[in-house]
């Protein structure tokens, strides 16, 4: 007999939007989630968040590492309730020190919100964490920060995102005046203008329009500005591309809204046009074809382990994104990889850094498990059959370290450290082959710090790491095994955790030569 559709489930899932905020360091990422979770009610008091990142760790209880540096390692999330939708916020790191964490939180958003300061334009940090979004073919919304400030043109930001980033942009709205003579924003779908009224900006006053030619724009902005806005809009009305909303949700093209987050000025907007336009939880890719998140088994990954969040209990925390049905605390789920069944009775969810015990949560929805060191990043906890779920690229390392061991007594527990932290996804393992040195890889340099604490404090090892020259890593399959000796200038063979063969290159030069050298081999960017 068919079951009639759970509409329970449908409902929680069309309501859910789950993204994470992009952007470098300093654009305004900790201001505008601020505004987000104001909106949202989840906290009342503007600081709040600000005051997280300005290291007041005073009752949490995150690694001391990050303690010291006054920093998040942790990718954390953050939900709360606005209008009719539940969103997630999957924080990412603002500092230039990213993981691969960072990376992998992305694969649990369904869409992106890239945060640009209007003068610096799209930089480093925003480059790396859209191409992964990119890759994945998710919504890319864009918010061009601090129009309060003097900035670069709207139109030469948009080119850069097209040369830059390879991404065509509609803006959804487009600012009147910039910096000091900043008097508002025109609501381009709306067709509606946003002015800023006193002197701190604090009121915003809303006014229908016919177009933006329309004559009240004029005696509320002025002459100047007026005709500099028809300018500018006539221009992006015939040249600029149409809204077009199946390429948004394909991530080719993205919708651009202009802002400043510190003065609230434009955020409400953004996140009432983000919240109807983001998509709704998606379906993910596994063993047993795409899940859909109403089917009514439920289904999720671990995208995320936490060690040590409490450094007194050692304990550790699974952070799952749920892909299918409901959750409720205390099922029973089978842990795929292990092949068990596992009862989930203490999992939490999060908002900033106070954790609660979740009783229920739907598909989009991020919960974390108490993990006694059962879990690994990947790992899929099903009620739908020995399903797994697909969805962890590897990243190409960037960074590398030769590791050794101060004390040879430790060796044992050295390889045993290497090996669950390899293991974990928090770095990449590589020998020498004619050395057998041992190399470490990541993303970003943060993972070398977190690594050395960790094997001192978990494993009671002291390493020392030693920064080697190397920038690319290349997988090399061939039908030949390939000869060391051919790879001795500025790069070196070594092999992976499972002995892939892999070449270090210590820049461009070296890896394109070593390809025309080699033409019947393929050069991979992560393992085969
Ligand atoms: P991040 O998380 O992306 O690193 O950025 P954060 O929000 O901390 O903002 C970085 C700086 O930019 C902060 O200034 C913040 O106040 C400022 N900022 C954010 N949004 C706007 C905006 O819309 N307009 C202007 N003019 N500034 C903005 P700070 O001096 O580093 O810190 P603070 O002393 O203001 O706290």
């Amino acid at each position: 007999m068919n079951k009639a559709p759970d509409h329970k489930l449908q409902s929680e899932v069309d309501k859910r939007r789950t993204f994470a905020i992009i952007s470098h360091p300093d654009a305004g990422k900790t201001t505008l989630t601020e505004k987000l979770l104001l909106f949202g009610g989840a906290i009342r008091l503007a600081g709040t968040v600000k005051a997280r990142k300005a290291s007041k760790h005073a009752t949490s209880d995150w690694m001391e590492i990050e303690k010291q540096r006054g920093i998040s390692v942790t990718s954390s999330v953050m939900q709360f309730d606005y209008l009719d939708h539940r969103v997630n916020i999957l924080d990412t790191p603002g500092h230039q020190d990213f993981s691969e964490d960072t990376y992998r939180t992305l694969t649990a958003a369904d869409s992106a919100v890239m945060l640009i300061d209007v003068a610096k334009g799209v930089e480093t940090q925003t480059i790396k964490l859209f191409q992964v979004c990119a890759k994945r073919g998710i919504p890319i919304f864009t918010f061009i920060n601090k129009l309060d400030r003097e900035g670069r043109n709207p139109f030469e930001l948009m080119e850069e995102l097209e040369n830059v980033l390879g991404i065509r942009s509609v803006p959804m709205n487009w600012p009147i005046g910039m910096g000091r003579e900043l008097c508002g924003v025109y609501d381009r779908m709306k067709n509606q203008v946003e002015l800023f009224q006193g002197d701190d900006h604090s009121v915003i006053r809303v006014q229908k329009v016919e177009s933006y030619r329309d004559p009240i724009i004029r005696e509320m902005a002025g002459e100047y500005l007026h005709d500099q806005l028809c300018a500018d809009l006539e221009l992006l009305d015939v040249a600029g591309d149409p809204f077009d909303y199946e390429k948004v949700l394909r991530g080719e093209i993205t919708p651009v809204f202009f802002g400043s987050a510190i003065n609230n000025f434009g955020v409400q907007t953004f996140l009432d046009n983000f919240l109807d336009l983001a998509p709704k939880p998606e379906p993910r890719r596994s063993t047993a074809g795409s899940v859909e998140p109403t089917n009514e088994k439920f289904t999720g990954y671990v995208f995320k382990i936490q060690a040590n969040m409490n450094p007194a209990h050692r304990d550790r925390i699974a952070f799952l994104r749920i892909v299918s049905g409901k959750f409720e605390r205390g099922m029973s789920v089978k842990h795929v990889r292990a092949g068990k069944d596992i009862k989930l009775s203490q999992p939490q969810q999060f908002l900033a850094q106070d954790r609660d015990i979740v009783e229920e949560a739907y598909p989009g929805d991020i919960i974390g498990l108490f993990d006694p060191g059962i879990f690994r990043i990947g790992d899929t906890l099903s009620q739908a059959g020995d399903i797994e779920f697909d969805e962890l690229p590897t990243f190409s390392p960037e960074i590398f370290s030769k590791v050794s061991i101060k004390n040879a007594l430790k060796s044992k527990q050295f390889q045993k450290g290497i090996d669950q932290l390899t293991e974990e996804g928090m770095i990449q393992v590589f020998r020498t082959v004619n050395f057998d040195d041992i190399l470490l890889g990541v993303v970003g340099q943060l993972q070398f710090e977190v690594f050395e604490y960790r094997m001192k404090g978990e494993y009671g090892v002291d390493v020392q790491l030693q920064r080697m020259s190397y920038q690319f890593a290349r997988w090399i399959v061939d039908d030949n095994k390939p000869d060391a000796s051919k790879f001795r200038i500025n790069s070196t063979l070594v092999t992976d955790k499972k002995g892939n063969y892999v070449v270090l290159f210590e820049n461009e030069y070296a890896m394109r030569t070593a390809m025309e050298k080699n033409p019947t081999a393929k050069f991979l960017e992560t393992a085969p």
